[in-house]
């Protein structure tokens, strides 16, 4: 008999009740031979809380180090160093003997709006996945050695007003392609210990009750082996939750719950099995991670935090650098202004929120840099207003100095977990500050702290931008590593910045009713739509700039009869060392459907020195030809053309090529009366049996002119009964055609 089946046979009907539901916010229940578990947030460093626990993270959990936020990191386009960053909190984890570390966060940025948008990486799938698994793989360590993770929150969680109860409305193909497939690719690369179902609906069925999502296609379609829990609260009805394919309600309604679940087994109106399973799997997370059977380790914080500027660095994105105003020259003046500099925003609020270990304020590192540095705060971050004031003595002091940077930023009020934001423009005592201190100096340079895209108007009056997203503890050392060029930049966006809100594809529906997220948008979101829609955008998906530049040579690619291998070599034609991300996208040209102009299916990031130059291979499986078929529920490979595009940003495309798909069994669809013409007259296979049943002539009478015949070939068969043509001739016709 296996531990498992050994404990569950040894439990009672209220014991398995119990241990389906979270003794409290952080712990599963303690039952006869099992001990109870911890978990933990969170994405970007250990929220463990020791005392009194709260959702709202208002009572202070222990200290750890604040990593950078998610929105920061997937700038990094870096497998290896989200490994490292998953290493890192998984160690944390361990040390504080958590079992579960609730994250990472993997929801993608359908609109900027969108509350939790700094937690999530990306609007593109493909990117979140990549990372994603890296991370998940980083915290769970080689053989499991490490820490479980709750990949959340599953699935369609995309905006945070009335987040328990709205449902994302969303067509199966976009569902399949671009909200699922990163929690797809996940489950399969990482397997991650557990999945954290969401609080939303999707088309009407609470997640937490969603037997499709949490059996059909979690389980059964994609393997999954592990538990899963609901986001906390997320449950409404537990009895349907269980049946649909949820193991742990967290945290648990103590006796409500319990009751609930044996008066349904004594009623019959749930299976014992049903909770058997469940609670199985409770005992088998618990078996797996429960860090009490691990040895006890120990980690080093300050080892942690070199970590967090480390990884900070490498995500930092430089949007504009006019006149190479960056790096910084440290033998001239320089002015730093706003508040921000001085009270820095590096974290989220919400469950991700860390009791950060040693934060790290950008004026106090450059004025150990550069003792003369001079400061005014510009603006107050609490306050929208217009300090007349403290803006006066900015653009006095920035009137004088060789080298002017301003922070600016979001407000920690404007977004956070619980609600979305109303405006991604930065607040209006902000935008007026930067507009008067580039009317009077022509050299200012913007450092952002932000958890998603903003507006920015003053765009063209300053000459250099840097965004640092919110970069955890060690944003101060890490802002200056990029603005002073110890670092060289090799962040780029993860997400599109949109000239204006209203450019966003989901401007009209995005919290336009309480109950329904329409996601009428389909599948073109971020770059899938800006692309296709010819928009203009402030800073496109994948942009990033660099102290250095970079060549793209020698493309090639090579096709077996399961993949395609993309090479091509990367020069760095610069002075300076660097890391360059070369991306590839695949513009379908063959599948007649909707489809977006490209989509990001491969990346790679390279380091170089000055002169060197690297060869890069990346191979494209046939998933990445794929779509998904809603009428058949599975995904695609039509054979055709496709084109190949190596780019440094979505709208930076430096060398391309064409291939042939022939992957799939050409199987011709039988035609019936609704075949168009069009089609049929394409085929080769058809003409003998258009002249067997004397259609051809037929048709040669119709067509007549130029204009009929266009008008002739985009009708199916049946309409040609109108024209006169039996319907005996033309069921004649197909049954000869499909024979062919
Ligand atoms: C959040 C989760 C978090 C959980 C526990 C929920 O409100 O949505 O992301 O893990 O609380 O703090």
């Amino acid at each position: 008999m296996s531990k498992i089946t050994s404990i569950i046979s040894g439990l009672s009907l209220k014991e398995k009740a119990d241990l389906v539901s979270g003794k409290d916010f952080w712990f599963t229940a303690q039952v006869s031979g099992l001990d109870r578990m911890m978990v933990s947030d969170g994405p970007s460093g250990l929220r463990k809380q020791a005392d009194a626990s709260d959702a709202l993270g208002l009572n202070k959990s222990v200290v750890a180090v604040n990593f950078p936020s998610s929105s920061l990191t997937a700038a990094s386009f870096d497998r290896a160093l989200l490994q490292e960053l998953g290493r890192n909190l998984g160690q944390a984890a361990k040390a504080e003997r958590v079992g579960i570390l609730l994250g990472p966060g993997i929801n993608l940025k359908r609109s900027p709006l969108a509350g939790r948008n700094f937690e999530y990486f990306s609007e593109d799938p493909y990117l979140t996945g990549e990372l994603a698994s890296s991370y998940v793989q980083g915290v769970q360590g080689v053989q499991e050695s490490g820490v479980g993770v709750s990949l959340k929150h599953f699935a369609a969680n995309n905006r945070e007003d009335q987040r328990f109860t709205a449902s994302s409305n969303i067509d199966q193909r976009s569902l399949h392609e671009l909200y699922l497939s990163a929690f797809e690719k996940v489950v399969k690369m990482a397997r991650p210990a557990t999945i954290m179902c969401s609080y939303n609906a999707i088309n009407g069925t609470l997640n937490s009750q969603n037997q499709r999502l949490l059996t059909q296609i979690l389980r059964e379609e994609w393997g999954f082996k592990g538990l899963v829990m609901s986001d906390w609260g997320a449950v409404s009805d537990h009895v349907a939750a269980l049946k649909a394919g949820l193991d742990l309600e967290m945290p648990g309604k103590g006796n409500e719950s319990t009751s609930e679940i044996i008066e349904a087994v004594n009623k019959g109106q749930l299976d014992e099995k049903v909770l058997e399973r469940a609670a199985s799997r409770v005992i088998q997370m618990v078996e797996k991670w429960q860090p009490e059977n691990k040895t006890v380790i120990s980690y080093d914080l300050e080892k942690q935090h070199r970590f967090a500027r480390q990884l900070a660095g490498e995500s930092i994105v430089l949007l504009k650098n006019e006149q190479q105003l960056l790096p910084l020259k440290s033998n001239q003046s320089l002015a730093v202004i706003g508040q921000l500099a001085e009270k820095p925003r590096y974290q989220g609020s919400g469950s991700a929120h860390v009791n950060a270990f040693n934060t790290t304020t950008p004026l106090k590192v450059v004025q150990d840099i550069l003792p003369k540095t001079a400061y005014q705060a510009g603006y107050q971050i609490d306050s929208d207003q217009i300090d007349q004031q403290a803006e006066q003595a900015a653009v006095d002091l920035v009137k004088q100095a060789d080298q002017v940077v301003v922070f600016a930023g979001f407000p920690s009020s404007y977004e956070s977990e619980g609600f979305d934001k109303k405006t991604i423009s930065l607040p209006d005592n902000q935008n007026h500050l930067i507009e008067r201190l580039a009317a009077v100096n022509k050299k200012i340079i913007v450092v952002l702290e932000n958890g998603s895209a903003l507006e920015m108007p003053w765009v063209g009056q300053v000459e250099a931008i840097v965004e640092t997203y919110l970069a955890g503890e060690a944003v101060g050392e890490a802002t200056w590593d990029i603005l002073f060029g110890r670092v060289n930049p090799s962040g780029k966006l993860a997400e599109s910045f949109p000239i204006k809100l209203a450019d966003n594809p989901t401007y009209l529906t995005f919290n336009a009713d309480r109950k329904n997220e329409n996601y009428h948008e389909g599948l073109f979101v971020g770059y899938r739509y800006y692309d296709k829609k010819k928009q203009e955008v402030l800073f496109p998906f994948g942009h990033g700039l660099s102290y250095t530049t970079f060549e793209y040579r020698k493309l090639e690619l090579l096709k077996s009869d399961h993949e395609v291998t993309v090479s091509f070599e990367i020069k760095n034609t610069g002075s300076v060392a660097g890391k360059e991300t070369a991306q590839i996208y695949i513009s379908n040209q063959t599948s007649e459907i909707e489809k977006p102009l490209k989509e990001l299916k491969g990346f790679a990031k390279v380091s170089l020195n000055p002169g060197q130059t690297k060869q890069v291979e990346i191979v494209l499986d046939k998933r990445s030809f794929s779509w998904y078929n809603p009428e058949t529920d599975k995904w695609q490979v039509d054979n055709g053309s496709y084109q190949i595009q190596l780019a440094a940003s979505s709208r930076d495309i430096r060398l391309t090529k064409n291939l042939l798909i022939d992957w799939s069994e050409n199987k011709r669809q039988a035609l019936s009366p609704d075949s168009y013409l069009s089609d049929i007259l394409k085929e080769q296979a058809f003409k003998a049996p258009l002249k067997e049943s004397g259609l051809d002539k037929l048709l040669e009478q119709l067509a007549g002119d130029e204009n009929n015949q266009a008008i002739l070939t985009n009708m199916p068969l049946r309409a040609l009964m109108m024209m006169g043509v039996s319907n005996h001739q033309i069921q004649q016709f197909i049954k000869l055609a499909n024979q062919s």
